[in-house]
């Protein structure tokens, strides 16, 4: 029975995959912590290493895992830009991901954080709270007619893009292989300089890597229609958070909801409630009425969960097992 080595184990990653095991033969050793260059020694006698986005699997990692027998590593998400996949194949390690699970539930989120941030419910649900009825503070726009920009048009970006025209918006999309659903959804695709200028709202759904980090950077900023709003549920290295807080202050971003934030590593997932946080620009954003933060929270749903949970399971089970997985990664792709 593989023996798979469970890092940055939560309650509910237990919950889930328990119960996505029951009558199958591997054997999950869940630990808490994340996987780093210290921690790695907990998957010594294990076949594989199941891991989630903000677990270390750099060539140091990956070196000492291979050093303790671990044969494969199955990505519990769809992003994979924590790893270092040239030294996992020099390595001899096979790696696998959840391609899809429930895009709706990310793309659901991002209109979540749009919607909240846009008609202010979080400030207004406050103030009922304590009495307030004013107004003041609370003026949102209506999205109907409103130009919406898409940068990245797969899954996730489809789902967003279906729900956006739902609420009668104007579509625009940058893909680097743009396609027909997108289309399909009357969508247009331009350059990313005229979705910056056009776009009332931007949603970022496309993946982290070499050409896409910090895609939304001071001169990408310095683009924007005054006063549009940005939302971010894809990786937190695709926005250079101080450029967005100078945007901020300039006025020129209008707000800014994300999901996911450059240096989360450190803080997601975990209660810092009675910690004193270092991190001064996190802290900084916190401070404007008009950023929305949630801790990676978008996949966090029961149908999500439960496909994360089985599509893992269905990968160590074929990769312990040495038998073809479609849902390998590797360098080329
Ligand atoms: P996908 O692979 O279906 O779609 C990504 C799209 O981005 C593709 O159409 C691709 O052609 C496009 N793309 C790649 N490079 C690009 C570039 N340089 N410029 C513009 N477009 C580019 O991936 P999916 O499932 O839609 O996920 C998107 C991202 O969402 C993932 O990479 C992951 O980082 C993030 N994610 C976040 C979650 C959360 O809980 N907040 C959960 C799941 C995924």
């Amino acid at each position: 029975m593989p023996r798979v080595a469970v890092f940055s184990a939560q309650p509910y990653d237990r919950r889930f995959f328990t119960e996505a095991c029951a009558g199958r033969d591997i054997d999950l050793q869940f630990h808490e912590v994340t996987l780093t260059p210290d921690s790695a020694v907990l998957a010594q006698g294990a076949d594989g290493v199941c891991a989630f986005v903000n677990d270390h699997l750099d060539a140091e990692v990956l070196t000492a895992l291979a050093g303790f027998g671990v044969r494969f590593i199955a990505m519990r998400c769809a992003g994979f830009n924590n790893v270092d996949l040239a030294a996992a194949e020099r390595l001899g390690l096979a790696v696998a991901r959840v391609p899809a699970y429930s895009p709706e539930a990310v793309a659901e989120h991002a209109l979540a954080l749009l919607l909240t941030l846009n008609r202010r419910t979080h400030r207004a649900f406050n103030r009922v709270r304590e009495g307030n009825f004013m107004l003041e503070g609370l003026l949102g726009m209506t999205l109907a007619g409103k130009t919406v920009g898409l940068i990245g048009t797969g899954r996730i970006g489809i789902a967003t893009a279906r729900i956006f025209r739902g609420f009668g918006c104007r579509l625009l999309g940058e893909d680097r292989y743009p396609n027909d659903a997108f289309q399909a959804l009357d969508g247009e695709y331009v350059s990313r300089e005229r979705l910056l200028a056009e776009s009332d709202v931007i949603s970022l759904h496309c993946p982290l890597n070499d050409d896409t980090r910090y895609l939304i950077d001071e001169q990408a900023l310095s683009l924007l229609k005054p006063g549009a709003m940005l939302i971010n549920t894809s990786r937190g290295g695709l926005i250079d958070t101080r450029a967005a807080i100078a945007a901020l202050k300039t006025r020129r971003l209008g707000g800014l909801a994300i999901d996911v934030y450059e240096q989360e590593t450190s803080l997601f997932f975990r209660d810092h409630s009675g910690d004193i946080i270092d991190d001064d620009v996190f802290q900084r954003l916190t401070t404007f009425p008009n950023v929305l933060i949630t801790g990676h929270q978008g996949f966090f749903t029961v149908e999500a969960l439960t496909e994360i949970a089985e599509v893992t399971l269905a990968n160590i089970d074929a990769m312990s097992r040495g038998l073809p997985c479609a849902n390998r990664v590797t360098q080329e792709g």
